[in-house]
């Protein structure tokens, strides 16, 4: 794998600014708050920050409802405030990417108060406004936070009645940016431009394959009790995206030495070579086919995919060997629009002991594979999901619409709240533990959102002197990775799928000309014996979650949840 590009030897770290550290004391976390927290994050071993949406917003999406692309929402700070981030982090090689929404704008952004106040100002067509039949939106299309995709504007009957609407995949104050307009294109690049001068390294880019819609707007089957249809066949990956992203990458990306990471959900494997190839739109995307495996393509929460362990090593080998072929991979295990991966991979009922254990092995799992890893802040501490015991105590959009959407389907109340608890974006929002005082060191104001009660005895304070901690354990993989001999055998070198006859166990090798590295799983509570025989012998391990390996005649026998990386030879 060449070594041509800065990112491929970050390891990047997620914030959720809202959550992570509030410096001002008035509940939420702000930028000064991360900055004041670089000692952490540089001691932790990460390099390059993911910050979730900072910018002027009516928050009714947490930010990715953004009012104005060129100034920071208050509640998070000032545009010196960040300039100050930037030069500090770049002080302890840190670099700093930024979310980029340009799917949608928020209702509140100047363009769109325009095009709603004067239908023939230039604005209207920013956006995408459909007449109705009668009273009956222009599709019968359901958006990502539930409910029509259309929103009725007051006042537009024509004369025959037919209403008129405007279009937003997620809520009703996220309006969709009508991306065949060339000038709105050119206003987005623009942005983009502005903020790459700026001194960031690059930006994770959301919603990026939503931009286009198929324009013959045809309704879809129904498939739900509120007599509307999932919008995706006619709006994610539709074909003809590739010349927009083209003049995106053209236009901004390709004249910096900037990274960017693509939010691309159910994107098809045969177009990634576009996508992250040679000559590929973006540096890396998520794939969310191994990362969503507990959700079917609808995204309900209630519709839940249970899987087995060997159908998530398939995804997982698929999604990896497909990456490595074209380009670069993101793995990640955990980010603010899913659960806990605990929670995710190996439910709800795990004792506080296993999930010390099984953290650590997700870490190894997901850590060595290849690409650029991504923690989620608290991931590292091994924070799982927060139980709510009422629909009130959620703060996501999505959660409440995913609630109310299974009582319309049936489920009774206990049930619909035990499917948002295990899905609920609200389980990674929870504000960052930092130590067990109050409010777990994030703030001294009541926090904007209930804290997880584990920060008790799940927290910085508590982990850093703790070299048995999940801390200590994502410490010692960053060094493995960014700093040890095996660096860069880890980071270029060829992934390997291993079979080793066993559906408990994913384990996977990296080789390059030098080294060849194995990492075995036992997802199992039961122990597991695997045979390496005719395969490998192990001659060093490198990082384990139980340090005692039992090891005869090159058979393992792996007690419940062990997980380790080790140099092997080939026999
Ligand atoms: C994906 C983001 O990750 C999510 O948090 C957001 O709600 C939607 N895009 C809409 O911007």
């Amino acid at each position: 794998m060449s070594k041509n590009k800065w990112w491929k030897r970050e390891v990047a770290y997620q914030i959720y600014p809202k959550s992570f550290y509030d410096s001002n004391n008035d509940g939420i976390g702000d930028i000064n708050g991360i900055t004041r927290k670089l000692d952490y994050l540089s001691d932790l071993g990460v390099t390059l920050l993911w910050i979730c949406p900072i910018f002027k917003s009516p928050m009714d999406d947490n930010g990715y409802d953004i009012s104005d692309y060129y100034d920071i929402a208050p509640e998070f700070g000032t545009l010196e405030d960040l300039d100050n981030l930037i030069n500090e982090a770049k002080k302890k090689n840190i670099k700093i990417i930024l979310d980029l929404v340009i799917n949608h704008t928020s209702d509140e952004h100047e363009w769109f108060q325009e095009a709603l106040k004067n239908p023939e100002s230039k604005y209207r067509d920013y956006y995408i406004f459909k007449r109705g039949k009668k009273d009956v939106p222009p599709t019968n299309w359901r958006g990502h936070f539930g409910g029509s995709v259309w929103e009725k504007v007051e006042g537009e009957k024509d004369k025959d009645g037919n209403e008129m609407y405007y279009l937003h995949l997620f809520s009703k104050k996220q309006p969709d940016l009508n991306w065949e307009n060339p000038e709105v294109r050119k206003e987005l690049y623009k942005i983009v431009n502005f903020w790459l001068t700026k001194g960031i390294a690059g930006f994770r880019v959301d919603a990026i394959n939503s931009i286009k819609k198929d324009q013959r707007y045809l309704d879809l089957p129904v498939d739900g009790e509120d007599g509307l249809a999932f919008n995706i066949k006619y709006t994610l990956n539709q074909p003809g995206i590739e010349e927009f992203l083209d003049e995106l990458r053209n236009e901004t990306f390709k004249k910096y030495d900037c990274v960017t990471v693509a939010e691309t959900p159910l994107l098809e494997y045969e177009r990634y070579d576009k996508f992250i190839g040679e000559n590929g739109f973006f540096s890396m995307i998520f794939d969310f086919n191994y990362a969503e495996i507990d959700m079917k393509d609808d995204g309900a929460y209630f519709n839940r995919n249970d899987f087995t362990v060997k159908e998530l090593r398939e995804k997982i080998f698929d999604s990896q060997l497909i990456i490595q072929k074209y380009g670069w991979g993101a793995p990640f295990l955990e980010n603010h629009d899913s659960p806990r991966s605990i929670d995710k991979y190996f439910g709800d009922n795990i004792n506080d002991e296993d999930a010390v254990t099984i953290s650590k092995l997700l870490g190894n799992l997901f850590f060595f594979l290849q690409g650029t890893p991504f923690i989620y802040q608290g991931q590292e501490l091994g924070i799982n999901n927060f139980k709510r015991t009422s629909i009130e105590d959620f703060d996501d959009i999505a959660s409440k619409d995913q609630y109310y959407r299974a009582l319309k389907e049936g489920f009774s109340s206990e049930e619909a709240l035990y499917y948002v608890n295990r899905r609920s974006r609200d389980n990674t929002r929870t504000p960052f533990h930092w130590d067990s005082s109050e409010n777990g060191g994030f703030s001294r104001a009541i926090p904007w959102i209930k804290m997880n009660e584990s920060y008790k005895k799940v927290n910085v304070e508590m982990e850093i002197e703790d070299k048995n901690s999940v801390l200590s354990h994502y410490k010692k993989m960053i060094e493995l990775r960014q700093k040890s001999k095996y660096s860069d055998c880890l980071i270029y070198g060829e992934f390997v799928p291993l079979d080793l006859k066993n559906d408990e166990i994913i384990a996977y090798s990296r080789k390059d000309n030098n080294y060849e590295l194995i990492c075995i799983n036992n997802f199992s509570s039961k122990s597991q014996e695997v045979d390496l025989k005719d395969k490998f012998s192990v001659k060093e391990i490198l990082i384990a979650n139980i340090e005692d390996i039992q090891i005869k005649e090159n058979r393992i026998n792996l007690k419940p949840y062990q997980s380790f990386v080790a140099k092997v030879e080939k026999l």
